[in-house]
Parts: structure tokens; C-alpha cells; sequence
């Protein structure tokens, strides 16, 4: 058996999910795969930190208002501290996402890659602006970054991509990559409002905390960046990606849509043409037969069109608490040689 230990930067919606995973199915990973994974360390911006080089107790963590109130473990140690010096052989980065200058993640995770620690993440900033330096610095120090959760959450869309098919020749990318915005495209073609289906894509913890990241268009371009930085071998900056949301978009839009046999969607696309990468997120109207045109809710979905295969479509939760604590679940896996 071997024991893995983790320290979490972040406890709000993904650390939380993903920490009830591994108290719901810690035994049966260790038992099917030989890892017992052991969180040590906790930071949160807002719920405080604790610190147990032997393991800190997940349940009593997840009930704790404050987790520096917790009885077992030494007092939490501040956030660099934590990166630098715990006894963790992986940090799972969760700190707020910040597009523009992905901070503080992106330090969080370089702080990690120097000490020598494996780093899995779900944080779109870090990955979307910096990907090319982060994975460099991981292969000198002979350490992995696991990035599955930035784009579909555990819908395991980078890991196809990436290795799955790495051989076939991606040449182009499209995806619905954003839930919030499918889902509120969804509800109101049952006539909800724009404002009320936003409100409802909140409360189910899809949106981000700043929901004008999302139906602006600025998570999808996120995502459309790391894909290129991942699959095309490409940085691509944010403000070179043509970029529209969906709040133009209005209730007689959806039905005039529907009336016509098609559905608004809002997509992301990545095309290599005549050598140049062209990158797009725009709200399309697709036609019913189209195989994005069906995805519906926070659902996701990603098509990749390939010279050997043609193309391949994968579809599968895009958001979540749970959805994204198995992004992280899986980037494990793949780390210790699981797959
Ligand atoms: N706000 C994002 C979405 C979360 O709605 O898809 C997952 O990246």
C-alpha cells in the first residue's frame, strides 16, 4: 500500500467534493489501486488551516466552521508555509480562479513544482496563462501537473486529448465548455428568464463567483486557451481569442431558434488553417441534427476532429462540486500509474 498525502489550498465547492469522495470511497481506491490518500494540510482563504503531518480527520474538517478550531493536528501553517514545507507529496491547487492574472494560483502551484511536490489542479488561471512554464518547470523537477479539471470538470476531455489521442491528429476543436451558460440557454427555451435561469445555475454551484466571467464568454475563452496551450502547443493570450457571450441573446431569440429547427449554443473553437490557429467563442445557432445541438443543462461536450479518426465526440458533466472533486480523483490516478 502506498500512501499518498495532499495538502488542499482551498476548501470551498471542488475541496469540499473532493474530500467527500475520498471519505466515501478512500477504502475502495486503496483496496483497488494500492493508494491511500492522505490529506495533511488545509488552507482556506476564508475557513482558516490545519495542519497534521499524520492526517487530519476529513469528516470533523468538513463540519468545522473554522478549521483552525479543529481538536486533532497542529495549528494550520500559512499558505506558502503549507506549498513549501508540509510533509504533502502532492498539492491540490483550488484557489479562487482569476483570468486575468492568475494569481494567486499560479504562484501556488510554482511554489509546489520547486518543492519537489506533485500539483493537480481544477483552477482554469494558472493553466490557461501559464501552461507552458508550469509544465517545464514540472519536467525539471522530475515532478507532474495534473490539469483534467480546468476544462469539463471530470469529464476526462484533456486526458483523450492529450494521450488518448496524441497520435491521431487533432486538427480542429469544438466544444460547449461553459455549464452555466448551457444551462441557462436550456432553461430558457422553457421559457424561464434569462435572470431567473441565472440565478438558478448560482444556487446550483455551476456559476462562477463572478457569473460575468461566464456569460460574457471569458470562461469559455479560459478553456479555449488551455486547450490550445495543451493540445496545439499553442499560448494563445485571452484578448487574441474572438470572444462574444450570450447576453444578447433573449427569449424570442431562443424561440425564433426553435421555430427554425435550431438551438443557440454557445461554442468554443480551435481550427488549424493554412498553419494559422484560428480561436473563437461565440454563441452559434446549430441546427437539432447537429451532435452538440442535443447537450443540454450544465452538461458538456467536446468534438475533436482528427486525421485518422474523424471525429470524435465525448459529452459528460461540465461543473460541479462532485463532478470537479473527480478531476482531481482521476489526475491522482494518472500520477501514481494507476492508467
Ligand atoms: N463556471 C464554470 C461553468 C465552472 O459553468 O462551466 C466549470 O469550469
Amino acid at each position: 500500500m502506498q500512501t499518498v498525502r495532499l495538502a488542499l489550498i482551498g476548501f470551498g465547492n471542488v475541496g469540499q467534493g473532493f474530500s467527500q469522495i475520498l471519505l466515501e470511497r478512500g477504502d475502495i481506491y486503496a483496496e483497488k489501486f494500492g493508494l491511500r490518500f492522505l490529506v495533511v494540510a488545509i488552507n482556506d482563504m476564508l475557513r482558516g488551516s490545519a495542519f497534521n503531518p499524520d492526517g487530519l480527520d476529513l469528516a470533523a474538517c468538513l463540519r468545522a466552521a473554522n478549521l483552525s478550531d479543529l481538536p486533532d493536528g497542529t495549528p494550520g501553517l500559512d499558505v506558502f508555509a503549507t506549498i513549501a514545507r508540509c510533509n504533502a507529496d502532492a498539492v491540490v491547487e483550488l484557489s479562487y480562479t482569476n483570468l486575468k492574472t492568475g494569481e494567486p494560483a499560479t504562484g501556488h502551484v510554482r511554489l509546489a513544482l520547486e518543492s519537489g511536490k506533485h500539483v493537480v489542479t481544477s483552477n482554469k488561471g494558472p493553466i490557461a496563462l501559464n501552461y507552458a512554464a508550469l509544465s517545464q518547470l514540472a519536467r525539471t523537477k522530475n515532478v507532474k501537473i495534473g490539469i483534467e479539471g480546468t476544462v469539463m470538470s471530470g469529464t476526462p476531455s484533456l486526458h483523450l486529448g492529450m494521450e488518448l489521442l496524441a497520435g491521431a491528429g487533432i486538427t480542429r476543436i469544438q466544444g460547449i465548455l461553459n455549464g452555466t451558460t448551457n444551462y441557462i440557454l436550456t432553461q430558457m427555451e422553457s421559457g424561464a428568464s434569462y435572470a431567473g435561469a441565472l440565478a438558478e445555475a448560482q444556487a446550483r454551484g455551476y456559476a462562477e463567483a463572478d457569473p460575468s466571467g461566464d456569460v460574457e464568454g471569458f470562461d469559455t475563452a479560459g478553456k479555449v486557451a488551455i486547450l490550445s496551450a495543451v493540445l496545439m502547443g499553442t499560448s494563445l493570450p485571452l484578448d487574441q481569442i474572438d470572444r462574444a457571450g450570450i447576453t444578447g441573446i433573449t427569449n424570442s431569440d431562443v424561440e425564433e431558434a426553435r421555430a427554425n429547427g435550431q438551438r443557440w449554443k454557445l461554442i468554443g473553437s480551435l481550427e488549424k488553417k493554412d498553419g494559422i490557429l484560428l480561436a473563437s467563442v461565440k454563441p452559434v445557432r446549430l441546427p437539432l441534427g447537429h451532435p452538440l445541438a442535443s447537450v443540454s443543462g450544465a452538461t458538456n461536450a467536446i468534438t475533436y476532429t482528427t486525421d485518422l479518426l474523424g471525429d470524435v465526440t465525448l459529452i459528460g458533466p461540465g461543473a460541479g462540486r462532485a463532478e470537479t472533486g473527480y478531476a482531481l480523483i482521476c489526475d491522482l490516478l494518472s500520477i501514481y500509474g494507476i492508467y
